[in-house]
């Protein structure tokens, strides 16, 4: 079966008491027991929802078609996130590549050290995988693509590594989606999407999931979902769920604008750095051809002139708004500096590469010729004023 057909197909029961195609909202917090502890399998809904459920299912078979996998969905992707962390122990250890999402790394560096736990940031180049390992090490931590610079790790290779020192290994895989990669067929333990991006991809609900294929892990998943309660609600999950099954369709979409897109402006002569994994430019693109499918549907670049340059381009630009977030079918402009990754202190930022001249693209689904001539217009407005 191919992925536009699992998309569609993944989890499609008809409900049962109606034979309704598309799982209803079940909009419940808890359900009727005919005898004390006699159920239908449904106690009180932080547990188990038939919405939640049916999502979780299709984003297991989605993450991973050909192996049992498990998937369990949160209030929002940083909520997912976290309970993946609090799996760990106080004295605990974390190598995480230190080009991440900002709200990650205030988790890291502002909640989790109140339980002494410790992080160490790596590139994997500076200082290779083996030189962070300690003693007390547990968790590896790999976003890729990144955000913002999109780089790409090779998942098999620092996987192998990680697993022969007993270390569990996470990838937020957000900016690929399982159309582009799928991590846990690559040695990864644990797959987490902030299901707020492409999953839903509409911007229009915070969701986020945790798959893995390690039924120990898994049951520590399912227990913490319920003992921490992270949950999403039913009309977020079916909102999410409607969104998955036009994600191979849309994932398309967005990986062939942003490629022609970052192939136009990368000889562009006021575009003075360009990030995109699918040019041969790109520092990852050698792992990027091995690793993905297409090359993901985000762009990052620095104009000649910094953040005045950055600021006037964003503000010229007619059909990509300025607005955190990604994923969605509308195309959006985020100036991370300011934005996602302002709460990362300054020279955080500086040394994973950042700088105030940075700008992000998520490129929507919208006509590619459009997307171009909008980005082309404002660039000759911000150079000829
Ligand atoms: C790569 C990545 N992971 C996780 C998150 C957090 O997700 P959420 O905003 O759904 O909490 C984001 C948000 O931008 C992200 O970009």
């Amino acid at each position: 079966m191919e992925d536009a057909t699992r998309c569609v197909h993944a989890a499609l029961d008809p409900e049962p008491t109606t034979g309704a195609v598309h799982i209803p909202i079940f909009q419940t917090s808890t359900y009727v027991q005919n005898d004390f502890a006699d159920h239908k399998g449904f106690e009180y809904a932080r547990g188990d929802n038939p919405t939640r459920n049916t999502l979780q299912s299709a984003i297991a078979t989605l993450e991973s078609p050909d192996q049992e996998a498990y998937a369990y969905c949160f209030g929002s992707g940083m909520a997912a996130i976290t309970t993946i962390t609090q799996m760990l122990q106080s004295g605990d250890h974390i190598i995480a590549c230190n080009d991440l999402y900002g709200g990650t790394i205030r988790l890291f560096n502002q909640v989790l050290s109140r339980y002494d736990i410790s992080v160490t940031y790596t590139d994997f180049i500076s200082q290779d995988f083996s030189s962070c390992v300690q003693e007390n090490t547990k968790l590896l931590w790999l976003e890729t693509p990144t955000n913002p610079l999109l780089s790409v790790h090779d998942i098999q290779d620092l996987a192998m590594q990680a697993k022969s020192k007993g270390i569990i290994v996470v990838v937020d895989s957000t900016f690929a989606t399982p159309i582009i990669q799928r991590p846990l067929h690559l040695g990864a333990d644990m797959v987490v999407h902030s299901t707020t991006k492409y999953i839903g991809g509409h911007s229009d609900v915070i969701g986020g999931c945790v798959v893995t294929n390690n039924v120990e892990l898994s049951d520590q998943l399912r227990f913490l979902q319920n003992a921490t309660g992270g949950v999403p609600g039913p009309f977020d999950c079916f909102l999410t769920l409607r969104g998955l099954r036009t994600l191979e369709l849309r994932m398309k979409r967005h990986c062939e604008n942003a490629e022609y897109i970052a192939t136009h402006l990368q000889n562009h002569p006021k575009v003075t750095k360009i990030f995109y994994p699918g040019l041969e430019t790109h520092k990852s693109h050698i792992v990027a051809k091995k690793q993905m499918n297409y090359y993901g549907g985000m762009i990052s670049l620095e104009l000649e002139g910094g953040e005045s340059a950055a600021r006037a381009f964003a503000k010229n630009l007619k059909l990509f708004a300025t607005a955190e977030s990604l994923g969605g079918i509308e195309s959006l402009i985020n100036h991370p500096w300011t934005m996602t990754h302002a709460s990362v202190p300054e020279e955080q930022r500086i040394e994973a590469g950042l700088s105030p001249g940075l700008v992000r693209l998520s490129v929507g689904i919208e006509s590619t010729q459009d997307l171009l001539d909008d980005i082309n217009h404002s660039l000759e407005k911000v150079f000829s004023d």
